[in-house]
């Protein structure tokens, strides 16, 4: 019976990450089953996601749904330790840094499969940041650390795990990106949004900026400034909007708040975008290859090549304004630095690591 590899997604990053590496996996014959542990479940978090990246149909959804960080987390450990008892996979891969990450990374270290990480060794060194607690304990129980880029390298290997186990691949969000750039229209996306002249696209949606009545108070007044000086498309992730519409988002007409937007139509209007602001983790990652300026309203990010290598700066919520219109005045550059690796091979890189695990 050939050996069983489970990959476990369920929140809107995991989808961009997991298809290449399933695609390669599969093209290596490895048998393999998909998760879906539905803390994602609106159609444009998730189901949009599948269909665009070509994924396969879930083997399962889990269907946990919302909840406070310990049931969610919970609900999907009851339900993968009852699937991974019955299937016995030989491995077990997780993607990125959410709730499911986490969750699917406890029930397989105890259940004593062998477990993969794919975008290994980030960190913020940010312990407010309910990711950076998932990172930590992800890459503390994998066998397999598979790394984006040489400082999340040096953080395993400062942690100390054991060189054998870290493998520098390249980023497959990046392999998705390029491998879909030819169905990206940025002119399309300009004509169905209306546009006519510059234009930024932002997404906001971490606990720091959005929980907090204050915080969101403050980043609305920041994005409000910013709309002064160039018209904004804001595809709302649903965290934010009870909190954002509270603090007035909505009433600025230079603010066109959407609801989160497909994949392909999103990187379509960020490709033609003049500048970007987001607290996303892959969007930073993405405006990197794009060559479009992007702002991080954060005050850390796990992500640092993207701005050695990159055209990421971090910024305040009040140094916003300030850093758009010097954007603006910039341009988008001609040429940039791409870091290393992000060549659109990742998922070929980490299937063949898992491949030959497998034995
Ligand atoms: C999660 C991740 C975060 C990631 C983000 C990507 C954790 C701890 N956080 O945050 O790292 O950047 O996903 O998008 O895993 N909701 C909906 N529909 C959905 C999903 C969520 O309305 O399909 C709403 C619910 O009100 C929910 C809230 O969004 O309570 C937060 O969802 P949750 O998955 O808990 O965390 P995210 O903020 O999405
Ligand atoms: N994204 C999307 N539609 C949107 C906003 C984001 O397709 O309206 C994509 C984005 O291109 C990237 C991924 O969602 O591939 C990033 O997810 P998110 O920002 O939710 O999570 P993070 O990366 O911050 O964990």
């Amino acid at each position: 019976m050939s050996k069983l590899v489970v990959h476990v997604a369920g929140a809107r990053p995991n989808f961009p990450k997991a298809a290449p590496v399933m695609r390669a996996a599969s093209d290596l014959g490895v048998a393999q089953r998909l998760v879906h542990t539905g803390q994602h479940y609106d159609e444009k978090m998730s189901e949009i996601f599948l269909r665009q990246l070509d994924l396969p149909e879930p083997d399962v959804n889990l269907g946990v749904g919302s909840a406070s960080h310990a049931q969610q987390t919970a609900a999907i450990m009851v339900g993968l330790e009852e699937l991974f008892e019955k299937w016995r996979p030989s491995m077990v891969v997780v993607y990125g840094d959410v709730n499911s990450t986490v969750a699917a990374s406890l029930v397989s270290a105890k259940l004593g499969i062998v477990l993969a990480h794919v975008e290994a060794g980030l960190r913020s060194f940010d312990l407010t940041m309910p990711e950076e607690i998932n990172r930590l304990v992800t890459d503390r129980l994998s066998d397999l650390l598979f790394a984006t880029s040489a400082d999340a390298v040096a953080h395993l290997g400062n942690e100390g795990v054991h060189p054998s186990k870290i493998h520098l691949v390249g980023n497959p969000m990046i392999d998705t990106l390029q491998a879909n750039l030819h169905r990206m229209d940025a002119d399309r996306a300009r004509a169905d949004h209306g546009l006519t002249g510059r234009y930024a696209v932002a997404t906001l949606h971490r606990p720091g900026n959005v929980d907090d009545p204050g915080d969101a108070a403050e980043l609305v007044k920041a994005v409000h400034t910013v709309a002064d000086q160039v018209e904004i498309v804001l595809p709302l992730h649903p965290r934010g909007r009870e909190r954002l519409d509270a603090a007035g988002l909505f009433h600025h007409p230079g603010v066109r708040v959407i609801d989160p937007l497909g994949y392909l139509e999103f990187i379509s209007l960020v490709r033609g975008a003049d500048v970007v602001f987001t607290d996303s983790g892959g969007v930073q990652e993405e405006t990197t290859i794009l060559g479009v300026p992007c702002l991080t309203v954060r005050p850390n990010t796990e992500r640092p090549v993207t701005i050695t290598h990159g055209t990421n700066r971090l910024v305040t919520r009040a140094e916003l304004p300030l850093a758009v219109a010097d954007c603006l005045a910039r341009g988008r550059a001609s040429t940039w630095p791409v870091p290393p690796l992000w060549d659109g091979r990742a998922g070929e890189r980490i299937a063949a690591v898992i491949a030959a695990t497998l034995g």
